[in-house]
């Protein structure tokens, strides 16, 4: 027996053309397949673009902690749900097996109860990657409340935008975390976020680097001593297919992060299938996505579509760096991982490094490669390939976004050609298309244009929380009757899509979308700025890096420039996270703007790609001559 799922390309399409000519048949099908229903659905699909609403498997009751976990303990109850590597790579990695887990889930979600957490309650989770994140997600869901997961790289500020945005009451962080050889203050950025969270009645602590902390009487508890005391059997709430399983923020390219709200039926039952698929998973094999799980791909990749699968999921804690660069490599050789998923940012910076800490390692186990995040250049994917996958395992490019809440287009390993910097072709049940600017299709190959979706697929998200017409004008009014992505893409004579970049305001940066908005406004909030503008430009290993162009008010032109910099790089960091740096900043006297006063970035973009010339047409601009002055200033 193969042991593909999608075996070939001739059953990729025929796969296809079902998922596409009868959509609901075909995820009526996936959906009975795999999961336990506490009550099967009454319509797969229910949909309009225009409100917009969608709903998938209505009427349908369940779980997803029962398929993630308890549907697994009879027949593999001892096998490995999550390896966790520390930090440290002389700590002993931890093997949860999903009996272990089934527990340590049934304890936390009953120690969430006793704080007075309900079905449908925030909870904001706010912790380093260790077991207590995966097992703090499980636990919500075990009892409907809605995760609101917030990276722990970002800032006291945006920490606090993000629970309040929701109104969480219950935040779950620890001591603090690891992150190589340094140690980070996590419960001192929670305390300084919460000086502005009213709604915040309670916060659990895990301990993680043994740091003294002071734990504020009546609203702080230490986890452990909690847990211990908690039964670990706890019954898993019945939820509605429509019912949120969680909010997950991203940055749009105007204005708050969003809360994009994925729901739980649609969500899980495609999670499963595309992990299942696109990294051809088996029993037993060891699967290892480096992302944290603050971000769309550990929810969907390392915790949910793994689980539901029943498979083995590698979460490690530390950075790609320490104690040197082939951390990566050593733990693949150490867990005989056979799947790994990486971002294009990781290879680059890898690729700089001698080849002597790839070869060092046995990198004989791996199957499939994959990349997520932002388009991956030629020269990345050939060394990934030619020294990580010895030339024989097939790299999956995925591409798809926070709001997809699974990945869209990507080749089914084993089944589908690779080309190096195509995502290549969608998955079963997406319908992809190119629209032109007038908004209409482009049909035919090759072709270039807006990328869009024209059909419903169940992981989508459902909303931003609090704002549903943002979601509307954000995504479904920018072309008729289709879900805009934001990004452009081209589509080859074969049919294969690679997809391009941005074409709104949001700035992928080491893979991270970033939004210009939200920088500027951190920036503008120094004393001596007037006025910013933030742009990307093509850098080495981070993909994009930003380019800010400041106006200084009359009072800081007088300030040293080196320290503007470095303070305003530190604003960011307060209001957003060091994420956000900028790379480069040029203080400018003006920036240049259209007549109703916008600014136009599509003109300060070419400007920082290093172009001097044919910088596109300026004769709308309000102040042309700026343009000149720009460039001649520009080091
Ligand atoms: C944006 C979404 C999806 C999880 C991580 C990012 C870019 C994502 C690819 C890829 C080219 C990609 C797009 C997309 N992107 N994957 N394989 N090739 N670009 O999630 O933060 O929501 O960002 O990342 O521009 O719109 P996100």
């Amino acid at each position: 027996m193969s042991q593909y799922h999608i075996k070939n390309l001739e059953e990729y399409f025929q796969v296809y053309r079902k998922s596409v000519q009868q959509p609901e048949t075909f995820w009526h099908e996936v959906a009975e397949e795999q999961f336990v229903w506490r009550k099967p659905w009454d319509e797969v699909l229910s949909w309009d673009f225009e409100k917009p609403e969608l709903r998938w498997f209505e009427g349908a009751e369940l779980n997803i902690t029962e398929n993630c976990i308890d549907r697994h303990l009879t027949a593999q109850g001892d096998s490995t749900a999550i390896i966790f590597e520390p930090n440290d790579p002389d700590e002993e990695p931890q093997h949860i097996s999903y009996k272990e887990l089934h527990k340590r889930v049934c304890k936390f979600a009953n120690v969430l109860k006793a704080q007075g957490i309900k079905k449908g309650d925030r909870v904001c989770i706010y912790l380093p990657m260790i077991p207590e994140l995966a097992v703090a997600v499980l636990a919500c869901a075990r009892i409907g409340a809605i995760h609101s997961v917030v990276f722990a790289g970002f800032s006291s500020t945006a920490l606090a935008t993000r629970i309040n945005d929701s109104d969480c009451k219950l935040v779950i962080t620890s001591d603090g975390s690891f992150r190589g050889k340094k140690t980070i203050d996590l419960k001192g950025i929670v305390d300084e976020a919460l000086k502005s969270c009213e709604g915040v009645e309670s916060v659990l602590v895990a301990k993680r680097i043994n740091s003294e902390i002071t734990l504020k009487e009546g609203r702080d508890h230490w986890l452990q001593p909690l847990l211990d005391d908690a039964s670990d059997e706890c019954a898993a709430e019945i939820m509605k297919a429509e019912d949120p399983l969680f909010i997950l923020y991203t940055s749009g390219s105007t204005g708050n992060p969003k809360g994009m709200v994925h729901s739980t039926a649609g969500y899980m039952v495609y999670t499963a299938y595309t992990f299942k698929n696109v990294f051809q998973y088996n029993r037993g094999d060891v699967y290892w996505c480096t992302a944290d799980i603050g971000w769309i791909t550990g929810h969907s990749y390392i915790v949910y579509g793994p689980l539901a699968n029943g498979a083995t999921t590698v979460m490690f804690e530390g950075v790609p760096t320490y104690p040197d660069w082939g951390r990566f490599w050593q733990i693949v050789g150490k867990h005989k991982v056979n799947q790994f998923y990486t971002a294009p940012t990781a290879i680059r910076a890898l690729a700089k490094e001698s080849l002597d800490l790839v070869t060092k390692h046995d990198l004989s186990s791996l199957k499939v490669l994959g990349t997520v995040g932002e388009p991956i250049n030629e020269e990345a994917w050939h060394w990934y390939d030619e020294n990580i996958g010895k030339g024989n395992s097939p790299i999956v490019d995925t591409w798809w976004q926070t709001e997809t809440g699974g990945i869209m287009i990507s080749p089914i390993p084993f089944a589908t050609p690779t080309i190096p910097t195509f995502a290549t072709l969608p998955l079963p049940g997406i319908q992809p298309c190119l629209m032109d600017e007038e908004g209409k299709e482009i049909k035919g190959n090759p072709a270039s244009g807006r990328l869009c979706i024209k059909f419903p697929w169940p992981a989508m998200a459902r909303t931003i929380w609090g704002d549903h017409q943002r979601y509307k004008d954000t995504y479904f009014s920018t072309f008729k009757n289709h879900y805009f992505t934001g990004d452009g893409a081209l589509r080859d004579q074969t049919g294969y899509y690679r997809i391009t970049g941005r074409v709104d305001d949001v700035i992928i940066v080491s893979g991270h979308n970033l939004g210009t908005a939200p920088i500027e406004d951190a920036i503008n909030e120094h004393p001596a700025v007037a006025e910013s503008a933030v742009v990307g430009y093509p850098h080495d290993i981070k993909g994009n890096a930003l380019f800010g162009f400041v106006i200084l008010k009359e009072s800081g032109e007088e300030r040293k420039q080196e320290n503007l910099k470095k303070e305003i790089n530190q604003l960011i960091t307060e209001r957003i996270g060091p994420i956000a740096k900028l790379e480069r900043i040029q203080f400018t006297r003006g920036l240049p703007k259209t007549r109703s006063g916008k600014i136009m970035r599509r003109i300060l973009r070419k400007i920082a790609e290093g172009h001097t010339k044919d910088i596109g047409d300026t004769s709308t601009l309000l102040n042309p001559e700026v343009v000149d002055e720009i460039i001649s200033d520009k080091k």
